[in-house]
């Protein structure tokens, strides 16, 4: 095969890629319920580029200290913002939450967010996660008091009694 003939392969090849990407979109081929399976890679590309992006901005340190009032407070936020999605211990998932995709995951029940630094929490929660569901409170929430939500889930499997009873508490 001459370098031209396989030049000009390549490029058709490349050309016909697009093309295939929008006839799978035009023919309503691709999962827009949230009740589809995810798409080809979805996960993968989505996990690659939040973590990506979280590496780069996410703050190291937070501001305030995980004290006794300010779990507390962060507890109070959390019913208030949170629940409704994430969970509260001991109660059945909300309507919301069983038809979001991707699914919200339990933030108080099992490991949660424990083992992720308080600034990624922190991060998801003041910019949302697009395309998921979960929506930036940035334009509604304080950085203090989503600093108080954070360390409070950071710290959600040794939360001093006041905190447990608060998020215990029936509405
Ligand atoms: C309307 C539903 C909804 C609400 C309300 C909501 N979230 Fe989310 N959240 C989601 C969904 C869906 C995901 C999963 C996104 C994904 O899979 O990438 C998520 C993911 C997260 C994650 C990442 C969890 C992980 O395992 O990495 C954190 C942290 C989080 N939310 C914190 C919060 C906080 C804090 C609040 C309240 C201030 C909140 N969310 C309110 C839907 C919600």
């Amino acid at each position: 095969m001459t370098f031209k003939g396989f030049f000009f392969g390549f490029v058709a090849g490349l050309a016909t890629l697009p093309v295939l990407g929008y006839l799978y979109l035009h023919f309503g081929l691709a999962p827009v319920a949230t009740s589809a399976a995810p798409m080809p890679m979805e996960r993968s590309l989505a996990r690659t580029a939040l973590h990506a992006a979280i590496d780069r901005n996410a703050p190291k340190d937070s501001p305030i200290q995980p004290t006794e009032p300010n779990l507390l407070a962060g507890a109070k936020q959390y019913r208030e913002h949170c629940a409704v999605c994430h969970g509260l211990p001991g109660v059945e998932r909300t309507a919301i939450a069983k038809g979001e995709f991707p699914q919200p995951p339990e933030l108080l029940v099992g490991t949660g967010v424990t083992d992720d630094p308080a600034g990624e929490t922190f991060w998801k929660t003041k910019n949302g996660i697009r395309l998921t569901g979960m929506p930036g409170f940035g334009a509604s929430l304080s950085d203090e008091q989503m600093w108080q939500i954070s360390l409070m889930l950071a710290k959600a499997d040794k939360l001093p009694a006041s905190v447990q009873q608060e998020l215990r508490a029936r509405p």
